[in-house]
């Protein structure tokens, strides 16, 4: 064989080893990307930092890829938030819809649509047996069609309670922030605006079969034990209820911004408190999130509470588990 055939065949080989090569190197970055987005995704989500799995999904993707399963109207006027905030389309429709679809009659419980009892609220409760009713430290709680009042001792404030062991039955469905709490948020922001705060909403409301679909992913994902440390089963989330908001940031660094430290500063002014402290997992049976509020329906109710150092459940010695 002739040098020149020699040198031809070793240059033919070493061009089908650098395309080989080429090809490998291709799949193996595609390969490393994926897998860099999948450990970026879980890393963002994990309950160990303090981040809301659930709550980070609910604003990062779902919002932008599922359909509402509620009918919520269009946004048929101006909402105070909306000049405010940074406004993403559920925040504004959350604060402008609200208002409109609910009435302003002021009761959070009758406003909303109902068609039957308990019996839904008692299949979503692993124990099947009906939560404790009666008297409570600091004041009364009291079963109406299978919801769950407390009724503040000394402010004489009803409120409704739902956690771990107090569900919201399948079929309320306030349709938004009820008009009471939806009107002291648009306080709140305005009075943060006042203080060179920016404040505003990124999940609001949310109905049952929204809630199930966002814990039952959780489920699949980390397991129902993680899940149930960050998300609440169907029937056992405030968001059902129209009185509860994600302010800003999901994410428990957001309690050290000028806007975490002015919303655990102020909420009680406007009827809220930050439900899920950092010291009160225990008691609340979830884990720390500053940017969830919870109205009330009355400052000084609020801020007792508060001052006091308690959750809902410490205060009124109540349980939350499953
Ligand atoms: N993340 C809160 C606990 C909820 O799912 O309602
Ligand atoms: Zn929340």
């Amino acid at each position: 064989m002739s040098i020149k055939r020699i040198l031809s065949i070793a240059l033919c080989f070493l061009l089908a080893v650098s395309f080989a090569a080429c090809g490998k190197d291709d799949d193996s970055e595609e390969s490393e990307r994926l897998s860099f987005e999948y450990t970026l995704s879980d890393d963002a989500e994990t309950t160990d930092d303090g981040t809301d799995p659930e709550d980070n999904w609910t604003a990062n993707c779902m919002q932008e890829t599922e359909p509402e399963e509620e009918t919520i109207p269009e946004p048929t006027i101006e909402s105070t938030t909306e000049s405010t905030t940074e406004s993403t389309t559920e925040s504004t429709t959350e604060s402008t819809t609200q208002a409109a679809s609910v009435s302003t009659s002021g009761s959070t419980s009758e406003t909303a649509s109902e068609t039957s009892t308990g019996a839904t609220a008692e299949s979503t409760s692993s124990s099947g047996s009906a939560p404790y009713t009666g008297a409570v430290r600091n004041g009364n709680l009291t079963s109406e069609n299978g919801k769950y009042y407390i009724t503040d001792s000394s402010t004489g404030v009803k409120f409704m309670i739902v956690n771990k062991t107090y569900p919201v039955p399948e079929s309320y469905s306030p349709g938004g922030l009820t008009s009471e709490c939806s009107s002291a948020f648009k306080k709140l922001v305005a009075g943060a605006k006042a203080d060179g705060i920016n404040i505003f909403s990124v999940s609001g409301y949310r109905s049952f079969s929204k809630q199930k679909s966002l814990y039952n992913n959780y489920v699949s994902r980390d397991g129902k034990a993680a899940a149930d440390k960050y998300s609440a089963r169907p029937g056992h989330s405030e968001h059902q209820t129209g009185l509860a908001i994600d302010c800003n940031s999901l994410s428990s660094s957001w309690a050290n911004t000028a806007e975490g430290k002015w919303l655990a500063a102020h909420c009680t002014e406007y009827g809220f408190i930050i439900r899920y402290g950092a010291d009160k997992i225990s008691s609340t049976g979830y884990q720390y999130e500053p940017w969830h509020i919870r109205y009330l329906g009355s400052a000084e109710l609020a801020k007792k509470i508060t001052d006091s150092g308690q959750s809902i459940e410490q205060y009124y010695g109540i349980k939350s588990e499953y």
